[in-house]
């Protein structure tokens, strides 16, 4: 009895796991059905064709650079993420249409946040779907206009000069050099400090939660006793903006420079009111800018100073920026000014190879939102399709970038040549990075001052070159964070 108990038990384990794969391998012909062709090689049951991703062996990005390899010429093809479906798109042309002719096909992102369990998180721009998303992008493209930027110019360089006088206050403690590792907390260290920024997703969630209602009642507060004018932070103008209940279309042209004309036809979106925002969505908004912000704008000036600090060219290329910047001083009364950040155009150079060799964020996603016939084809991308983008391996591929490991900001000398659709570190279209302009400002206005007062040497002992990326990052990060010397200049 015992034995022909344990033989049913067999059977129906065996039984469950043939149906498991024969559930699991199912859909692998998915691609070869609709005629697609595909990233050569097996795709594996529930792995797809990402196992070493899925598994913590390969960062996001290497994970993309390898499947963008495996695709050879071909201009789109497809693969599995896990078991989901997904299109690599490699053609310039088919990008621009899914970014920006066709995006209304293409207009969500495609990350499933559930607003029960995570509602900042869901209430985020990046994350919002379809209308709501326009309505959210249209409420807060204003808030990201060169003038606003402008004005926060002085509110950056009060953060860089704490930042200078703790570097110096190292340097001399340590005899004239100190070893330094480049990373966020760089920018805002007393920022961390005072928020102490120790948290889990949750803890977080309920402080940015708690901490913008309460900031939103105190700016309020200021804003009726007419002392609110000295913030001039992006809250500041948030709050500005719920107070006065502005209807998107009472918003004058010159205040929203976004490109997106997709959103301004939309008639829903013209009648969205500033007054009814809640409390959720703002501390959503400032949750992601913190997060989305931070993160990125470190991993940017960390990955330039690496750059610059590197021996040889790279310790060339940090002269010649000095120089520059000494110069663009020189002629604006020894300060920093953002007519002056705008003269730099070596350093911005500096700043566009840098994105282009690391960029942070390694790669785009769009969802199909309907069905959508590839242009000169029959062939057809489903509704709900993920589709990836790889900018870091675009940015990487000898078709678009001669020696592309090579770090030659004079390469930017002669960006018009080249193909847009092969440099999209802030992605492009309607739904582009809305910080864009914001960031560069941040690290051009910190990496100047930094440039004005020391000098960087790589600590090649514990930074390898070239970088190893860490495997399991969102965003495109060092494995051993950077590490560089920092003396004042002589
Ligand atoms: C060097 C710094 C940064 C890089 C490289 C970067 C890169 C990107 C990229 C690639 C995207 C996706 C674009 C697309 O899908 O087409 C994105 C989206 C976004 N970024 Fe940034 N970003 C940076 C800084 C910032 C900053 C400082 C902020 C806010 C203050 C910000 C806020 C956002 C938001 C809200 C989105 C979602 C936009 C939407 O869905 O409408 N980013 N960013």
């Amino acid at each position: 009895m015992m034995w022909s108990g344990c033989g049913v038990e067999v059977t129906l384990a065996i039984v469950a796991l043939v149906a498991l794969f024969i559930y699991l391998t199912s859909n692998l012909d998915y691609w070869k059905k609709r005629g697609f062709p595909q990233i050569p090689g097996k795709p594996l049951p529930l792995f797809g064709n990402t196992f070493q991703m899925l598994t913590g062996r390969k960062s996001f990005s290497d994970m993309f650079e390898k499947l963008y390899k495996d695709a050879g010429d071909l201009p789109f093809a497809g693969m599995f993420h896990g078991t989901q479906p997904c299109l690599l798109v490699k053609d310039p042309e088919l990008i621009k249409r899914i970014l920006i002719k066709d995006f209304h096909a293409f207009m969500n992102r495609g990350f499933e946040i559930d607003e029960d369990l995570d509602p900042l998180n869901a209430k985020a721009l990046s994350s919002l779907k379809g209308q709501r998303w326009k309505n959210m992008r249209a409420r807060l493209s204003p808030t990201f206009t060169s003038g606003r930027m402008k004005a926060m110019l002085p509110m950056m360089q009060a953060c860089s000069d704490e930042l200078l006088k703790c570097l110096e206050e190292d340097i001399r403690k340590n005899s004239g050099e100190a070893l330094v590792e480049m990373k966020l907390f760089m920018i805002y260290p007393k920022l961390i400090k005072k928020l102490n920024l120790r948290l889990s997703v949750d803890e977080a969630s309920v402080f940015f939660r708690n901490f913008v209602e309460e900031a939103v009642k105190r700016r309020e507060e200021a804003i009726d006793k007419g002392e609110g004018n000295g913030f001039g932070d992006f809250l500041h103008h948030l709050v500005l903006l719920k107070k006065t209940g502005i209807k998107v279309n009472e918003i004058k042209e010159e205040d929203d420079e976004d490109k997106n004309e997709f959103i301004k036809g939309d008639k829903e979106v013209s009648e969205v009111s500033w007054a009814n925002i809640s409390v959720d969505d703002l501390a959503a908004q400032a949750m992601l800018f913190f997060g989305a912000g931070f993160e990125t704008t470190a991993a940017l000036l960390s990955s330039t100073l690496y750059e610059l600090s590197k021996p040889g060219n790279g310790k060339e290329i940090q002269g010649r920026v000095r120089e520059e910047v000494d110069r663009v001083m020189k002629e604006d009364g020894g300060k920093i000014t953002y007519e002056g950040l705008k003269r730099m155009q070596l350093l911005d150079r500096v700043l566009n190879e840098t994105l282009r060799i690391h960029p942070p964020a390694g790669a785009l996603s769009r969802i199909a939102v309907e069905n959508y016939t590839i242009p000169g084809t029959d062939l057809k991308i489903e509704k709900n399709t993920m589709i990836f983008i790889s900018t870091y391996s675009m940015q990487h591929d000898e078709k678009f970038f001669s020696e592309p490991s090579k770090f030659d900001p004079d390469r930017f000398l002669h960006r018009n040549e080249w193909n847009h659709f092969s440099f999209l570190p802030f992605g492009d279209g309607p739904r582009l990075c809305i910080g864009e302009r914001f960031a560069m400002l941040q690290v051009r206005q910190s990496l100047a001052s930094l440039l004005s007062k020391f000098e960087f040497d790589l600590c090649v002992e514990k930074t390898p070159v070239p970088l190893k990326y860490a495997k399991v990052s969102f965003i495109l990060a060092s494995e051993t964070g950077i590490w560089v010397k920092a003396k004042l200049r002589s």
